[in-house]
């Protein structure tokens, strides 16, 4: 039995555990504020915060996790936070990688990564590459991600496929649609956790969250730990998903 497997038996056991959890990493600014020190602080200590995400998220045996890293609306940021927050990406994948690659992370990036700096791309690149054979958790990290584009982008990759005779219309399902999505190949959340206290999706996976469960937390981003995931687990447990159906 793999380790990931046991420990999902251990803290809980069941088919109420969610396959994919998908995380809007929200409040490092705040926390920075209430401490009188720059916002970069805030965003570094987030960047602890998801090491101990990933480290929640095998232990309670999750397959698949998303963070929502760097949003398309986020370069509209002053240019020193944008720097800042670059820079923070850039040490990240130098520093990180090869203990994520150890540990067995399988790592994909999605989101317009054109923008990016051409260091950052190829290191992105290099980072898929070399986990692309790991199994015990797939990490997703968005990065210059809004669903709007990413939405828009497909469908005008699926009208391109008919206008080429590749695709007939009839044959477009909510499948067929889904390929053409950077999320193609991954299962659609289960459970969506917000940080912060603020109650919205903004831009998030708004196609792949059709039927996810959502958990609001009242902790900032930097603060966030096992105790915050064992929780966010536990109340996925407690709700009935009905996918529409009646109960029953
Ligand atoms: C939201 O907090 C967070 C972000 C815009 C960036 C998320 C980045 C990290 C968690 C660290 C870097 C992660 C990696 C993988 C390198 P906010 O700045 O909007 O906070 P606020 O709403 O309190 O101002």
């Amino acid at each position: 039995m793999s380790q990931a497997v046991a420990g999902r038996e251990a803290e809980t056991a069941g088919p109420a555990m969610p396959r994919h959890v998908a995380i809007i990493m929200d409040g490092n600014g705040r926390w920075a504020a209430s401490r009188h020190l720059p916002r970069i602080a805030g965003h570094r200590e987030g960047a602890r915060a998801v090491r101990r995400t990933i480290e929640a998220a095998i232990r309670h045996g999750v397959e698949w996790l998303t963070i929502y890293a760097f949003s398309s609306e986020n370069w509209r940021r002053p240019a020193g936070e944008v720097l800042d927050l670059t820079g923070l990406l850039r040490q990240y994948l130098r520093t990180e990688v090869a203990e994520l690659a150890k540990n067995g992370v399988r790592l994909r990036f999605i989101g317009d990564r054109t923008r990016f700096d051409p260091d950052i791309q190829n290191d992105l690149a290099q980072a898929e590459a070399g986990t692309a054979q790991n199994t015990r958790l797939n990490l997703i990290v968005a990065l210059s991600y809004g669903s709007r584009s990413e939405i828009l982008g497909a469908a005008r990759a699926m009208a391109e496929a008919m206008r080429e005779g590749r695709l007939d219309p009839e044959a477009v399902t909510e499948t067929c649609f889904g390929r053409f999505l950077s999320t193609d190949g991954i299962p659609d959340p289960d459970l969506i956790i917000r940080t912060s206290g603020e109650q919205r999706l903004s831009n998030f996976l708004l196609w792949q969250a059709a039927y996810a469960e959502l958990a609001f937390l009242d902790v900032l981003w930097p603060d966030f730990g096992d105790t915050h995931f064992a929780a966010a687990m536990a109340e996925y447990a407690r709700r009935e998903r009905r996918f529409g159906a009646r109960p029953g």
